[in-house]
């Protein structure tokens, strides 16, 4: 949540951090606000809004003179989305200016104290908190101030900081919120996430937990909370920076569903290797995947989604037992985690708050955690003992879709690869999962190119109240998944229902003409959700079928049909997401909704 971006060097800075931020308003985007040392003073404009509003207030920058600034796009969490929340906070004398990205736990009794110091507060932000608190111990030294200011706050915040007195210098702060620093011969970059500063350098340093930088316009300093200076390594992006790009497309959902076939390509083809499955991140022998007695999958959002799709595909196939949590409700539940229980936590971003407590939750109790991660050199991916990456690219589409897709082929290589070792497959079956795996990407291919008829089916649903959609089985896993990219785009309300368990409640809100989208591919199971198909229909509702080619019996409990190619039972989640995906992009568009970034939500959901 929030977006930071900050420039020291040769250019105007306000520009380079408009650019920035426009690539991570994904990560919030109520209010945004720039803070420019002209030469005399810290200028700070901001706004609530979108970054356009604070664009065009400065005049796309040129408005705010200066070699160094700091920038912020926000994600209101204390004090409502109007200009005076929205970042940078000043101290009283306008000498140190502080963007911030997270949250200060500790800020009501450090206020207090400040208050009582006879510090006046204009905003209702913890952030305020941090520039009186930094001018407080202020003495001249800002480093001696910031690392006392850490000592003194709990809670998690990147900082980007600014002292008139050292016009010179940006200071970057870092625990437990995103942060990275970049160089190159023109200046000097602080950023939430790579994709803001990846047009100006692909040498980029990950900033660990407590470590302050010194940025200067032509190097950096890097320093723990006790002031000692460290050394640290670059990582070199490999990222095409065209990949943070919309590239043509009306928006980056459209083309990051376009890049499904890619994605799950770079995520499967690595760990297929002569005929086998290699996953060697996973870090386990044989012996110790036949000693798993249990995993659990740990996540939030489409992750968790992935996460029940896991669930049964790893039961089917492996034959052993999986629990899927909610990250949130993991963590504060008290988990019994057992000999022999294997954690894996998915993230794209690898920076959700709940997952990675539920992560550390896990290791404090003596388990190794895998991460499922698709961001390199994120928290989870750092801190997890073992990181199986999604090779996605980055994601800017607040509604992800090609690092669910990414997702769901790491879980099934899982399953097969366990499956293989613990005796349940036999080769022919293995042979097969593999030959039918390669497969995918051409027929997520064929299904995107049919967007014309979900389109134009789709338009017919710009109105709609309610959408209810069922399954069985994986098919119900992907009934979640399918609701949930409709209501966060489109707002409308949709829920996801186990077929069988539409009855006992839920079917009571079934009008004339209520779309219910039925995911049928489970054939052993086919003919019990045409049953629910029916009961829907005959209390009026509209329905939309997904199912295999072939099974055109469906014709006769469905009024629209969407057919996906045959592949593996457990795989057809991947096939089709394809089609509910697009109905929901669609939706959305007709409805003349602001697809890549739906109100309230934001994309790195670093809060618990
Ligand atoms: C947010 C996003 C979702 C995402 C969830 C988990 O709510 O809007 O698309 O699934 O966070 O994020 P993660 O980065 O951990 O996968």
């Amino acid at each position: 949540m929030c977006g930071i971006v900050g420039y020291i060097g040769k250019h105007a800075a306000a520009p380079v951090i408009l650019d920035g931020l426009s690539k991570l308003e994904y990560r919030g985007y109520d209010s945004a606000g720039m803070a420019v040392f002209d030469g005399k003073h810290i200028q700070i404009r901001k706004s609530a809004g979108r970054l356009k509003v604070l664009e065009e207030l400065t005049h796309g920058g040129a408005t705010m003179p200066g070699n160094i600034g700091v920038g912020h796009t926000r994600w209101a969490t204390h004090g409502a989305p109007s200009d005076i929340n929205s970042h940078p906070h000043y101290n009283a004398e306008e000498t140190i200016a502080v963007v911030h990205n997270g949250i200060i736990e500790n800020y009501l009794p450090l206020k207090e104290k400040l208050v009582s110091k006879g510090y006046t507060f204009v905003s209702d932000t913890d952030t305020e908190v941090l520039a009186h608190l930094i001018d407080y111990y202020y003495k001249g030294n800002p480093l001696e101030a910031i690392t006392k200011v850490m000592h003194r706050v709990q809670g998690s915040y990147a900082l980007g900081i600014l002292f008139a007195e050292h016009p010179d210098q940006i200071f970057a702060v870092r625990k437990d919120s995103p942060l990275i620093v970049g160089q190159n011969e023109d200046g000097c970059f602080i950023a939430s996430d790579v994709p803001a500063i990846l047009k100006y350098t692909r040498k980029v340093y990950f900033i660990q937990n407590q470590e302050v930088v010194r940025l200067r316009a032509d190097h950096m300093h890097f320093y723990t909370v006790d002031e000692e200076e460290i050394t640290k390594e670059p990582v070199t992006i490999e990222w095409d920076a065209n990949a943070a790009e919309k590239g043509g497309y009306a928006h980056f959902m459209l083309k990051e569903m376009y890049e499904q076939p890619k994605t799950v390509t770079d995520t499967l083809s690595p760990r297929i290797k002569d005929k086998d499955i290699v996953i060697e991140e996973l870090g386990m022998t044989e012996e110790e995947i036949k000693a798993i007695h249990k995993i659990f999958i740990v996540a939030c959002g489409s992750a968790y989604h992935a996460g029940v799709t896991g669930k049964y595909v790893i039961e089917g196939i492996a034959r052993i037992p999986v629990e899927v949590d909610v990250a949130s409700e993991f963590r504060y539940r008290n988990p019994i985690l057992e000999e022999g229980t294997m954690v894996i936590v998915i993230s794209q971003s690898g920076e959700t708050a709940d997952t990675l407590a539920a992560l550390r939750e896990s290791q404090q109790l003596g388990h190794k955690v895998l991460g499922i991660v698709n961001v390199v050199g994120s928290s989870i991916a750092r801190e997890a003992d073992n990181v199986m990456y999604t090779w996605a690219g980055p994601e800017i589409a607040v509604a992800t879709t090609k690092a669910y897709s990414a997702q769901l082929i790491a879980l099934y290589l899982l399953a097969i690869k366990f499956g293989k070792v613990r005796g349940k497959l036999d080769e022919v079956a293995f042979y097969r999962m593999l030959e039918d795996l390669k497969r995918l990407p051409a027929q997520i291919e064929m299904l995107l190119a049919n967007k014309q008829r979900i389109q134009r089916f789709a338009n017919r649903y710009i109105g709609a109240k309610d959408v209810f959609f069922i399954g069985r089985g994986t098919d119900f896993a992907i009934s979640m998944e399918g609701s949930l990219k409709l209501k966060e785009i489109s707002y409308i309300h949709s829920e996801a229902y186990a077929a069988g368990e539409l009855k006992h409640g839920t079917i009571s809100l079934i009008e004339k003409g209520t779309l219910v989208a039925a995911v049928v591919t489970q054939d052993a199971l086919f003919q019990k959700t045409l049953s629910n198909m029916v009961e829907v229909k005959a209390r009026g509702a509209f329905v939309l079928a997904v199912t295999n080619e072939g099974n055109t019996e469906i014709e006769k409990a469905a009024d629209y049909v969407i057919y996906i190619p045959r592949t593996n039972q457990y795989f057809t989640n991947s096939l089709a997401i394809i089609p509910l995906q697009l109905f929901g992009y669609y939706v959305a568009v007709g409805k003349g909704c602001d697809v890549d970034k739906p109100r309230n939500l934001a994309k790195s959901v670093t809060v618990e």
